[in-house]
């Protein structure tokens, strides 16, 4: 009778130990998106992370290889499901429980991933997606909450939905009158009672940038954490900066469905540092920087003062060249490293380094450059430089870009290296009915960076082991033919 009330004794007191410090903190995570065309080795990655201090990643999808290498690394990970599987698991319980042994089970055994979370679709109210996916999110968090208690994780693996901030508004711009979008009301009800049930917090993804790229009028000092010119002054509350006055708008919101205690996560925030007016290095880092020391100095906000969000995952950790620019041709450019791995910027995050530091190891295709031929006449140009560019990402040229002062060969040269780096410099791949040359001297000019691609292990695993046997069979070759020719002398 003793020993099983010690040993759950000792288990409460072990437990307790375990999760004060985490609770009673918040901590700076990141985003590992992977939507690029020059990814980096996860192994490179991880250490990326580790060097760094980051001990929180949030993953939009489950790969495999990815949760594979983050396995013994002691980083938490929030995995996620992109909405297009919502139906799927909410449909199916037998591909519910599938999923979460597949894609959770599988890595966490000992020594292996530390999955904390799974975020159940991904900003699934957006209002642009036109409701296509709201009935879709009770089901499938639902189900797979079943399949998490089948396998024994629904006391560590906690369920969440990230939302976008446009998930809530309010009247006048006051913090205190937010309220969930109106249609939305009874499914929010729905979700926060679930996640209140199972101790999980309310996910949101809060973007002062669009505010501001949406918006002429927004006052551009407002999105920062330096002051500004434009306070909001809601009852006896002032509001200095925009991430306090959006974050206080989803504590009211949660408040008026009872829930206005609900722990809460910041799933993405950031800066992009390219492709639109605003969106620039020193803005990025003035930003960031800014709200990592807002977070740590655990001042709170207005509405909950010294609580600060439980954790804020950054966006993101890379630039994702093969985003989709339809919200704007910034949106390859949120990361604070970038495709390489290499920091765009200064930003100390707080987690004990002052510095980021860049990857290591990076393994790059060779220095070389594909640009348009000056002795060609270029006149038929712009349709290679449309394919090129329908592909590989020329983001950077656009108005706002650091490319956009570059001329209109600087253009042509741009467009043809992003193609030929993205073709892993295929030597075809600078072709362009000889209107492209490749060249050894780097093209970039001031800000413009001309990129040099990196060896993608993960996606030419076939190729890369070809080209190692090819590499054997080259110096074993050698080694004969010099054997032979000294036996012969
Ligand atoms: C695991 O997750 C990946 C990525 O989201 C998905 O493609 C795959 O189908 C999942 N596995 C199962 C068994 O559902
Ligand atoms: C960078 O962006 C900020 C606002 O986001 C703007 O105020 C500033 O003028 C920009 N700087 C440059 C050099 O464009
Ligand atoms: C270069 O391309 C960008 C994007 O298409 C364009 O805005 C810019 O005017 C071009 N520059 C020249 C000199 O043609």
């Amino acid at each position: 009778m003793l020993q099983p009330t010690l040993t759950l004794l000792f288990s409460l007191l072990f437990l307790c130990c375990l999760s004060l410090p985490m609770a009673s903190e918040s901590a700076i995570g990141v985003n590992w998106g992977t939507l690029s065309s020059h990814r980096l080795k996860p192994s490179t990655v991880v250490n990326l992370l580790r060097d760094n201090k980051i001990s929180k990643v949030k993953l939009f999808e489950a790969d495999p290889a990815i949760l594979k290498a983050l396995m013994g690394s002691a980083i938490q990970v929030m995995v996620g499901i992109p909405n297009e599987m919502l139906s799927l698991l909410g449909g199916s319980s037998v591909a519910a429980d599938y999923w979460v042994q597949r894609n959770v089970s599988a890595f966490m055994t000992k020594g292996g991933a530390d999955i904390r979370y799974i975020a159940v679709g991904n900003e699934p109210f957006l209002t642009s997606y036109n409701g296509q996916f709201i009935n879709l999110v009770i089901p499938a968090i639902t189900n797979i909450q079943q399949s998490l208690v089948k396998a024994n994780l629904a006391g560590y693996v906690k369920i969440v939905v990230p939302c976008n901030a446009d998930a809530y508004e309010s009247s006048g711009g006051l913090p205190s009158q937010g309220v969930f979008r109106s249609e939305l009301t009874q499914i929010i009800t729905q979700l926060v009672q679930f996640l209140n049930s199972n101790g999980s917090p309310f996910v949101v993804n809060i973007y002062p940038f669009l505010s501001l790229y949406d918006n002429g009028d927004f006052p551009g000092d407002y999105a920062f954490f330096q002051g500004t010119t434009h306070a909001v002054t809601d009852g006896s509350n002032v509001y200095t900066n925009a991430f306090d006055g959006n974050y206080d708008t989803l504590v009211s919101a949660l408040g008026k469905l009872g829930y206005g205690q609900m722990p809460i996560v910041i799933g993405e925030i950031g800066w992009p540092s390219d492709g639109a007016i605003g969106a620039n290095i020193t803005a990025a880092r003035v930003f960031n920087q800014g709200l990592v020391y807002h977070i740590a100095s655990n001042k709170g906000t207005p509405l909950r003062p010294n609580v600060p969000p439980m954790d804020v995952y950054l966006f993101g950790l890379f630039d994702e060249g093969a985003k989709s620019t339809l919200p704007g041709n910034f949106e390859r450019h949120w990361g604070i490293f970038s495709f390489d791995g290499q920091a765009k910027y200064s930003l100390n995050l707080g987690l004990g380094n002052k510095e980021l530091r860049n990857a290591r190891n990076v393994e790059y295709l060779p220095s070389r450059w594909c640009v348009a031929n000056p002795l060609s006449d270029l006149t038929n140009v712009v349709n290679h430089m449309k394919i090129a560019c329908s592909v590989a990402d020329c983001t950077t040229l656009n108005y706002g870009g650091s490319c956009n002062e570059i001329g209109e060969k600087g253009n042509i040269s741009y467009a043809f290296n992003s193609f030929y780096q993205l073709r892993m410099q295929d030597s075809q791949s600078c072709e362009f009915d000889g209107l492209g040359m490749v060249t050894f001297l780097d093209p970039s000019v001031g800000d413009c960076h001309f990129l040099v691609g990196v060896i993608d292990r993960g996606l030419n695993k076939d190729s890369s082991a070809c080209q190692k046997t090819y590499q054997w069979l080259v110096i074993v070759l050698l080694l004969i033919l010099h054997g032979t020719f000294f036996l012969s002398m």
